[in-house]
């Protein structure tokens, strides 16, 4: 009996690799984002076995091992998938689901993606028609613009209980699956009605396009004032972000964490592309690990309140551990992002952008939240970390500032603390040097796998074949762009395979994090795997990228097929156009 897939990617959600493998392997962070420790799987010395918080897997450079959280307890618990799957529940709090619904499943949250879709589709028309004219009037009273509009898909909610029900039934949707999308609720009198009523409509849309709920903000001042749809087989509020479909297109490097959706829409607008919102509850351990799938850099852009200053320091303490450098916006004079904008214009945000460059202070308060500051220990760890931040910091007058700081808060000198800061300073710069040597001998990435029944017999081809995965991976919507691009195209028969498998699951809307992916695999499969993932991604030019390597990879294809001569006629249609070869 098959385990429904969407059990496997809550569970894996749900298990950070860090704290699983933690169980095993006593792991420090070093300098960049993944932690290392001695490879449980092979004896060594010197740490060479990797763990990345934001993707979520395990890769050691010595032994060539790697997978994802379930991969690891197969290996290290010596079992079956099955009751690795069962382990880790067990240490989740998860019942293992014994019923073989996973076809149905599928079935059914397809059937209930196209609802949102066709209702997402209804809000928005209902702004050119007479029932929207009060959601139009918000609109314009918020100022937000045409584009704006079309850009989030935002819609209107009629001031009737059963316009949206009728609607989808004459589609086809039965009550059950307007019950279970969440877009109505069954009455005292047993008929169903629409949760969503009278209010401006956001939809949620998740990285792969799809609609999977809605937001709605009353048009008065009604309550509540926001209604979110509630978790459904396809929603899950702590696992996605506002507006990360539009935000991980972004070429800024970065994401600006806000509140509100109203902020969101507003920063956007105003050409903060990259701005999401946690979907109206507090920042979850999973939407920071989603975020560091597409940035390493957080903003965050919190309400300026007191309730706001302290989401921000909870929300730190749960970006950093995901591999997130973070820092903090302060505006002064505005409640938050939306009315900042609206009175001071962009340019006076992108001012505060560039000068939340380093908030010292908020990530030293952040450090010291995590110690117990009452015992010699505690002081101890905060004195160690916190010198250790300040030594990243490249500002002498901040270091000096923040030094006397620090050394308040542990009830030490400063000179003491000016001292571990230039210990901490020198640790660093040889660790770095270290780092830039080892890149520097490994100029390109290519994971030639060790298995030999696994090796490429085309490295030129393989290595583009890599690329297209790692693209993939990174953004499932990227699917769209690969063309004509075959399973037979590839010249690595796994490759390939991992090719079919993801467009595969990206079609039947299932998970494609590394995470998930691997525990689908043979053990080498997996850690070929992990191996090729440890190359770049640059999601700002994916798609340039992506045809790069697909190029590629056709050209390679008809040289071994001996067409040399189309590759000469194609070289010089695009010499003829100016492409270059
Ligand atoms: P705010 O009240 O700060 O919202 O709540 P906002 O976006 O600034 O609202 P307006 O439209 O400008 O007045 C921040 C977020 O918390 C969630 C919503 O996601 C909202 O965007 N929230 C708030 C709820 O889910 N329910 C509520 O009743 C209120
Ligand atoms: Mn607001």
């Amino acid at each position: 009996m098959a385990i429904p897939e969407s059990f496997i990617e809550e569970l894996v959600a749900r298990c950070d690799i860090v704290d699983v493998v933690s169980d095993y392997v006593q792991l420090t962070k070093r300098s960049g984002a993944n932690q290392f420790g001695l490879c449980p799987f092979h004896s060594e010395k010197t740490p060479s076995f990797s763990v990345s918080p934001d993707k979520q897997i395990y890769h050691c450079f010595g032994c060539g091992k790697g997978g994802g959280v379930i991969s690891f307890i197969m290996e290290i618990e010596n079992l079956p998938f099955r009751d690795a799957v069962a382990f880790l529940a067990r240490r989740a709090g998860m019942e293992v689901p014994d019923e073989d619904g996973d076809k149905d499943m599928a079935g059914r949250r397809a059937r209930l993606l196209e609802l949102n879709k066709a209702a997402a589709r209804w809000f928005y028309d209902n702004l050119s028609k007479p029932e929207g004219a009060a959601a139009v009037s918000y609109i314009q009273k918020r100022r937000l613009t045409k584009k704006t509009v079309t850009n989030f898909g935002l819609g209107a909610a009629p001031d009737d209980w059963y316009a949206l029900v009728n609607e989808m039934r004459k589609r086809g949707f039965s009550d059950q699956e307007l019950l279970d999308a969440g877009l109505a609720k069954r009455g005292k009198n047993g008929g169903v009605y629409d949760v969503f009523r009278n209010r401006l409509v956001f939809p949620v849309i998740d990285v792969r396009g799809s609609v999977i709920g809605f937001s709605g903000r009353i048009l008065d001042d009604g309550e509540p004032k926001y209604l979110n749809t509630p978790d459904t087989p396809v929603f899950s509020k702590s696992r996605n972000l506002f507006a990360l479909n539009l935000a991980k297109r972004s070429k800024r490097g970065m994401l600006i964490l806000a509140e509100g959706n109203v902020d969101v829409v507003m920063l956007h607008q105003a050409g903060f592309d990259c701005a999401v919102a946690s979907l109206g509850t507090s920042l979850t351990a999973e939407q920071a690990r989603l975020m560091a799938r597409y940035t390493k850099n957080v903003v965050i852009a919190y309400d300026s309140d007191a309730a706001g200053v302290k989401a921000a320091q909870r929300a730190i303490g749960l970006l950093e551990p995901a591999g997130l450098q973070v820092r903090v916006l302060r505006m002064e004079g505005a409640k938050d992002p939306d009315e900042f904008i609206k009175a001071k214009g962009p340019d006076a945000f992108e001012l505060l952008l560039e000068r939340s460059a380093n908030h010292v202070e908020y990530r030293i308060l952040a450090v010291k939240s995590k110690y117990d500051m009452d015992t010699d220990d505690g002081r101890l760890g905060f004195l160690k970390e916190a010198t250790e931040l300040l030594a990243e910091n490249p500002n002498a007058v901040e270091r000096e500032i923040y030094a006397k700081r620090v050394a308040e808060y542990a009830g030490v000198s400063a000179e003491a603390v000016v001292n571990e800061i230039r210990n901490a300073a020198r640790k660093l710069s040889a660790a770095d040097r270290k780092k830039r040597e080892r890149q520097a001998m490994r100029p390109e990435i290519i994971a030639q796998p060790t298995a030999k029944s696994m090796r490429y017999s085309n490295v030129a081809s393989a290595t583009a074949e890599e690329g297209v995965i790692r693209l993939l991976m990174a953004d499932p919507e990227l699917t769209r762009y690969t063309g004509d691009l075959d399973t037979g195209d590839f010249t690595s028969e796994f490759l390939g395979k991992l090719y079919g498998k993801i467009r595969h699951r990206i079609e039947n809307h299932e998970d494609v994090t590394p995470a998930v992916l691997t525990a689908t695999l043979t053990p080498d499969e997996a850690a070929l795997l992990t191996k090729l993932l440890q190359g770049p991604v640059n999601l700002a030019a994916a798609r340039e990228a992506l045809s790069d390597y697909i190029d590629k990879i056709k050209t390679e294809g008809l040289k071994t097929s001996g067409r040399e001569d189309l590759l000469a006629v194609r070289d010089k249609y695009q010499k003829k156009k100016g492409l270059g070869g």
